[in-house]
């Protein structure tokens, strides 16, 4: 297919920059054991900020087959704003991706579909790839249904955003993080795929049949197999399961 498959290890606040090259290492070395074709999947993995030159660092200089992000950007570019980090940074660690929006982001840090709008566009002025997560709580399904507010919250997201520059997109139900309380396969496939439909109304049919959208929530080497067969599911972001070396390696050894 056209869009290869997404494996993303969002690492949250774990593992310091030691932990994070031997972790690197050891995945590298799984994926070699494992013949892993980038063809297959693409493996990515979004490590605190405090390691991003570390991991840039063994990735380049054994040329491996991982690609890196942050889990946050900046809305601004440079100035007075004492403790964020700018993406013109993150570009010059030669991140392909960020994470942006993600619910602990909303939750904790108070974000809203403005703050993560403007982070859209602050990623795409570097040249970065936002991995743009968005998802509903228990009690927005419970009152809204499966697929409004995940909608809503990408519509807000894309305002003024040329999908051109690049996308990629995680479903990630709030009931489903970190609950070992995983969506059902149909459940993500839903939700996907009218993502996909917000997609296509904003920027045609070639954007939004090229760009990946992920599921995340619980996800572990167990149930991977059974996201990916669904059409509209591209992929995964691995919270708790990406920092298990073993783990890990079975997910992105998936088989459909
Ligand atoms: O970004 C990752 C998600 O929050 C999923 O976390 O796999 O621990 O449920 P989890």
């Amino acid at each position: 297919g056209k869009r290869t498959p997404f494996i993303a290890g969002n690492w949250k606040m774990n593992l310091d920059h030691l932990q994070a090259v031997a972790f690197t290492q050891k995945l590298a070395w799984s994926l070699k054991d494992a013949k892993h074709d980038p063809a297959d999947a693409e493996v990515a993995v979004f490590p605190p900020f405090t390691d991003i030159r570390s991991v840039q660092t063994l990735i380049a200089a054994d040329n491996l087959p991982i690609a890196y992000g942050a889990q946050d950007v900046s809305a601004h570019d440079s100035g007075a704003y004492t403790g964020e980090v700018s993406g013109a940074f993150l570009a010059k660690l030669e991140c392909a991706y960020v994470i942006i929006g993600h619910s602990e982001r909303r939750t904790l840090h108070g974000e809203t579909d403005a703050d993560v709008n403007a982070k859209v566009l602050a990623a795409h002025r570097h040249g970065i790839v936002p991995v743009l997560c968005v998802g509903e709580t228990a009690e927005d399904l419970e009152a809204h249904g499966p697929s409004a507010v995940p909608v809503a919250q990408l519509r807000a997201a894309l305002e003024n955003v040329e999908g051109a520059k690049g996308l990629v997109i995680a479903y990630e139900p709030v009931w489903a993080i970190g609950s070992g309380q995983a969506a059902t396969p149909q459940q993500a496939e839903q939700v996907c795929e009218a993502l996909r439909g917000v997609l296509r109304d904003l920027f045609g049919d070639e954007v939004a049949g090229e760009t990946r959208v992920l599921y995340g929530g619980s996800v572990k080497a167990a149930n991977i197999a059974s996201f990916l067969r669904e059409p509209n599911v591209d992929g995964a972001l691995v919270g708790g399961a990406s920092l298990d070396i073993d783990e890990f390696s079975s997910i992105v050894r998936f088989k459909k």
